[in-house]
């Protein structure tokens, strides 16, 4: 099992305010497994994301990642598994704009303290993976959408993570676009990675082998797509 949770809690407390963003949630997925989460807004889908990609600590219960217990890690141990183990894509590509498409894909190879030259050799290669070896001095600027969107892929496969976590993908391309971002989705799938997305449009989720849906912080049905 590459992800194990059990009775994972998170409360949010801002003022007297309590904000229960997860109760006690469940949840096993194996390696290679492709998930798509749906849920109303606010029904805690960046909340689980952001604790699976140890973004985030859960206020209760533990977290299993490939076998290592990521909840009773402190912050420097989860930034390393972070680093490592976890890709993540976010709907506003969160590309530094001052920086090539290969600077920006090199990044998480520098924080693993990866020398130069592999570096290098790594971050083209990932840049080729998602068909983007001819942009690679480019700018953020300097590039569609769907191509932002793939420079931010290159960058979650760089350190070769066991798990591609993606945060609505699509929610900033048009549905064109957003259709060749799942192509490419799907075959990192089909070359054994495990991702899971984050979606609103059922399209999509019916892409992915499994669809899970959260409620207000529970998880309200689990199922295996054909
Ligand atoms: N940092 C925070 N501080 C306080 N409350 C928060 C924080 N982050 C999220 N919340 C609250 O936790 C709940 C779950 O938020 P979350 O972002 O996980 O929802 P979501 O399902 O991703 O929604 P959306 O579809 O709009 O992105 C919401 O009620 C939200 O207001
Ligand atoms: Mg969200």
């Amino acid at each position: 099992m590459l992800i194990e949770l059990n009775g994972i809690s998170k409360v949010y407390v801002r003022g007297t305010e309590e904000v229960h963003a997860l109760r006690s949630v469940d949840l096993a997925i194996d390696a290679n497994e492709y998930v798509a989460l749906m849920g109303p807004s606010g029904s805690g889908k960046s909340t689980l994301m952001n604790i699976l990609g140890c973004l985030d600590s859960p206020t209760d219960g533990t977290y299993r990642l490939a076998g290592a217990d990521v909840s009773r890690m402190n912050a420097n141990e989860l930034a390393e598994v972070r680093n490592s183990r976890v890709g993540f894509i976010f709907q506003t590509f969160n590309l530094l704009p001052r920086a090539s498409a290969l600077q920006n894909v090199e990044l998480p190879l520098i924080y693993n303290g990866q020398r130069r030259k592999v570096r290098r050799a790594r971050a083209i290669q990932a840049l080729e993976r998602v068909g983007l070896a001819d942009r690679m001095t480019h700018r953020p600027a300097e590039l569609s959408g769907g191509q932002c969107q793939r420079v931010a892929i290159a960058r979650a496969l760089a350190n070769g993570p066991s798990l591609l976590l993606a945060d609505e993908p699509t929610g900033n391309l048009d549905s064109s676009t957003g259709e060749e971002i799942m192509v490419l989705f799907d075959a990192l799938h089909d070359e054994g990675n495990t991702v899971l997305l984050v979606t609103h449009d059922p399209v999509i989720a019916l892409q992915a082998k499994r669809l899970i849906r959260i409620h207000d912080g529970r998880i309200a049905s689990d199922e295996k797509l054909a």
